[in-house]
């Protein structure tokens, strides 16, 4: 050990839809948005993370913004590639340090492809990684939110992220039964923006949509703690005059049933298939929610309600699945479920 482990540098990475975490010696040193811009004509990066994002729906024909994750994995792997190195590169302004082999856990969808885990662990080694290993996200989520996922134990983890929400059982180490869907926060923040299209004759970026979502997004219609209304601001559809909207939480609510219902099915067909052992251990423990999405206020709340079963929020949803990478990390020799 010794001496090479002071050589080797090891970061576990959450790349995910909307946020990307590096975790390096337990703390997390990189904690951007994952998006970049590019200059259109040389391809080369100008920006990256939060500096990138503030260009968003901003460029002009020389600039473009890229976010290189859909729906929780790889869409564009030039831009991934990118991103990723230059994130790795923030770490240490002494690149060197980042030298000889460094080891690497990355988290993915449960459901993604081989093809898809692929693009995630070429475009790793492209950016520097000598010994990528990935963990699927959910067991991530359970490992960050301190769970002993090696119990012989069953525990229903859903991430509700930026691109999927992940739902799993998760016993002896490994996913008994799980669902991957595509409806999570960036999904909520779509159906904003067409709300207030439709309803309000508004138009608003994706930006301004998810501010509304922070600030008054809810996902019922009677919160005991209920937010004051955010007033938007935008261009009216009809006539390009600017215009001001007071919006309610009790208005998002309804904007968002939908979507938060499709989540709520899903977790009842992952119970569904549930062995009774385990079904018994989830009623028992209750069910436990990470992700940025988990934020939405009421959500504990509502499911709690609609499926009869606890939910419980994680310490901190936006940063469980990097902590439960990070955890995974230092464990790579005892963790057999870690993948190549
Ligand atoms: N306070 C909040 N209320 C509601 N939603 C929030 C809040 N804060 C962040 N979000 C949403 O959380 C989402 C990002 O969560 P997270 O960082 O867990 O996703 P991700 O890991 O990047 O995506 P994925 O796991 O799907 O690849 C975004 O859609 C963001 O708008
Ligand atoms: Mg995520």
């Amino acid at each position: 050990m010794g001496l090479f482990s002071f050589l080797t540098q090891e970061i576990a990475i959450d790349l995910g839809t909307a946020n990307t975490i590096i975790i390096h010696n337990d703390k997390i040193v990189v904690n951007e948005p994952s998006i970049v811009a590019i200059d259109q004509h040389t391809s080369k990066l100008i920006a990256i993370g939060q500096k990138a994002l503030q260009m968003h729906g901003k460029t002009h024909e020389n600039i473009k913004t890229i976010k290189p994750l859909r729906d929780g994995v790889i869409a564009d792997f030039d831009a991934a590639e990118q991103m990723i190195r230059g994130l790795i590169k923030m770490i240490n302004k002494k690149p060197k340090m980042f030298n000889p082999a460094l080891k690497m856990v990355v988290c993915i969808p449960s459901g993604a492809t081989e093809v898809e885990r692929r693009a995630v662990r070429d475009s790793s080694e492209h950016a520097g990684g000598r010994d990528v290993y990935m963990i699927y996200e959910p067991m991530a989520a359970a490992i960050g939110i301190g769970i002993d996922i090696e119990a012989p134990d069953g525990s229903l983890v859903v991430d509700i992220g930026g691109g999927t929400t992940e739902i799993a059982v998760i016993a002896l180490g490994g996913i008994v039964c799980n669902q991957s869907i595509r409806i999570a926060g960036d999904g909520f923040t779509a159906d904003i923006q067409a709300y207030m299209r439709h309803q309000h004759n508004i138009k608003i970026g994706e930006r301004t949509a998810e501010n509304v979502k922070i600030n008054v997004g809810s996902s019922l219609p009677d919160l005991d703690d209920p937010p004051e209304d955010f007033t938007v601001r935008g261009p009216n559809l009809m006539t390009a005059m600017p215009i001001e909207i007071p919006i309610s939480y009790q208005e998002i609510a309804h904007c968002l049933d939908k979507s938060i219902s499709k989540i709520e099915t899903s977790i009842l067909a992952v119970l569904e298939q549930t062995p009774p052992e385990l079904y018994a251990d989830v009623v028992n423990r209750g069910i436990y929610m990470a992700g940025g999405g988990a934020l939405l206020r009421g959500l504990c709340k509502r499911f709690t309600e609609k499926i009869n079963i606890p939910f419980h929020l994680a310490e901190d949803p936006l940063q469980t699945i990097a902590r439960g990478t990070g955890i995974a990390l230092k464990n790579v020799d005892k963790f057999s479920f870690l993948m190549r």
